[in-house]
C-alpha cells in the first residue's frame, strides 16, 4: 500500500485576504461542498492507499483533526511542525519517521490546495508511478501546460511528450516570465503538479546527497517529539535550525533520479485568485470573463473576479477590465489580474508594517 503524506501546513498567503494565518486556504471550501483539505483526503482513501500521515502546524491540529473525522478517515498520525519551514522539512520528518518501520515505505506526498475531479484516473496515474519508485527514482507528476505560470515548477522530457511516462532532464521551480514562456515554446515542458511517490529511503538517500544540513535537525525533532492528544509534536529546538526550504529547491532541482509520469486530467493547484477566477468558469462559463459571487455585481466588465465574503456586504464593479476584487470584513484586495502572485509580497510587506 501507498502511504498519503498530505502536506498542510501553509499560509496560502497568495488568497490573502480570504485566507489567513489562522485559517489557510486548504481549510475552506473554496470549490466545492468539501474542503480543499477534505477533498485531497478523500482522493488518496481508495483501496492501495493507507491510512495517511499529515504534516502540519500547531496551529492547525484541531481543523486537521476534525475535518478528517467529518469525512471518516482515521489517520495514522498527525505530526506537528513546531513552526513552518516549509515543504522539505515536512517531507524529511514523513520520510524518516515511516522508515523507522519500513525503509521501502511508498510515500506519496500531497499538498491540500488542490483540485483534481477526476479521483479514479488520478489513483491510475499513481499506480503507474509505483514500479518506478521501487527502482529508487522519485516520480513526479506532470500536467499540461496552458499558459506562462510562474508559480509552478517545470518539468524537462527526456523524452517525447507524448510518452506517458518519461525520465526527467531538468526540473525548473518557479521561472520567470521569460523564462516560463520559452518552456511553453520548447514544447517538451510539462507543469510539476507538486505530488511526489518515492520510498522513504530514496527520499532519505536525495537528502543525504543533496541537503544534508537537514538530516540532524530533522532526526533530532523527531528522535525528541512528544506524543500530545494523538498528535505527534516535533521538538521546536532542533526545528529552529532548519532551513526554510520547499523540496522543488532543496531537492527537485539537484537529483538525477526523476521521472515524471504525466496526468492528462483536469488539475489546478489554486495558488492564486486568478486560478480560483479560471477554475470558477470551468464550472459555469463566465460571459466577458466575469466571475462574481451572491454579493457582487459586475456592469460592464471584462475579465474580473468580485468577490464579498462578508455577509451584507456588497460589492459593485462598473466598467473595470482584468481586475480582482476580495473584500472581507476588515480587508479589501484591488489587484490586477496578471499580479495575481504578487499577492505574497503585499502580505509580506503588510506583517512588517504590523
Ligand atoms: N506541513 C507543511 N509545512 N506543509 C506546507 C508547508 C510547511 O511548512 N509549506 C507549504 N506546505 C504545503 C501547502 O499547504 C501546500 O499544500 C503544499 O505544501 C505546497 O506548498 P505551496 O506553497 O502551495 O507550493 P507552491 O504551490 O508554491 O509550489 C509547489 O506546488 C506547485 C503545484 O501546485 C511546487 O511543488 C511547484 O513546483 C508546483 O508546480
Ligand atoms: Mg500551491
Amino acid at each position: 500500500t501507498i502511504t498519503p503524506i498530505l502536506l498542510s501546513g501553509g499560509n496560502g498567503t497568495r488568497l490573502w485576504p480570504a485566507s489567513r494565518k489562522s485559517f489557510p486556504k486548504q481549510f475552506a471550501p473554496l470549490i466545492g461542498k468539501h474542503t480543499l483539505f477534505q477533498a485531497s483526503a478523500l482522493r488518496l482513501s481508495g483501496s492501495e492507499f493507507g491510512a495517511p500521515v499529515v504534516m502540519t502546524g500547531a496551529e492547525f491540529r484541531f481543523i486537521v483533526a476534525e475535518q478528517l473525522s467529518e469525512i471518516g478517515i482515521d489517520p495514522a498520525a498527525v505530526l506537528i511542525e513546531p513552526s513552518a519551514r516549509n515543504t522539505a522539512p515536512a517531507i524529511l520528518a514523513a520520510a524518516l519517521y515511516l522508515a523507522a518501520k519500513d525503509p521501502e515505505a511508498l510515500m506519496l506526498v500531497a499538498p491540500s490546495d488542490h483540485v483534481v475531479p477526476d479521483s479514479e484516473a488520478f489513483a491510475r496515474v499513481v499506480h503507474q508511478g509505483v514500479p518506478i519508485a521501487r527502482q529508487g527514482r522519485i516520480v513526479t507528476f506532470g500536467i499540461q501546460p496552458s499558459h506562462p505560470e510562474t508559480g509552478y515548477g517545470y518539468l524537462e522530457l527526456d523524452g517525447t511528450p507524448s510518452d506517458n511516462v518519461s525520465a526527467l532532464r531538468r526540473f525548473v521551480e518557479k521561472p520567470d516570465e521569460k523564462t516560463a514562456a520559452d518552456m511553453i515554446a520548447a514544447g517538451n515542458f510539462l507543469w510539476n503538479a507538486g505530488i511526489f511517490l518515492f520510498e522513504a529511503r530514496t527520499m532519505i538517500l536525495a537528502f543525504e546527497t543533496y541537503a544534508p544540513e537537514f538530516l540532524e535537525p530533522v532526526r533530532a525533532a523527531l528522535k525528541e517529539s512528544q506524543c500530545d492528544l494523538g498528535f505527534l509534536r516535533l521538538a521546536a529546538d532542533p526545528w529552529k535550525k532548519l532551513p526554510d526550504l520547499s523540496i522543488d529547491y532543496a531537492i527537485m532541482e539537484n537529483a538525477s533520479n526523476l521521472s515524471v509520469v504525466r496526468f492528462a486530467e483536469h488539475w489546478s493547484d489554486l495558488g492564486g485568485w486568478d486560478a480560483i477566477w479560471r477554475e470558477a468558469q470551468k464550472d459555469k462559463p463566465a460571459i466577458r470573463g466575469v466571475v462574481t459571487d451572491a454579493r457582487s455585481t459586475a456592469i460592464d466588465c471584462d475579465n474580473v473576479l468580485l468577490r464579498s465574503e462578508e455577509e451584507g456586504m456588497e460589492l459593485v464593479g462598473i466598467g473595470v477590465r482584468d481586475l480582482i476584487v476580495v473584500a472581507t470584513g476588515d480587508a479589501v484586495l484591488v489587484a490586477d489580474m496578471n499580479r495575481a502572485q504578487d499577492v505574497r509580497e503585499a502580505v509580506g510587506a503588510l506583517k512588517e508594517k504590523n
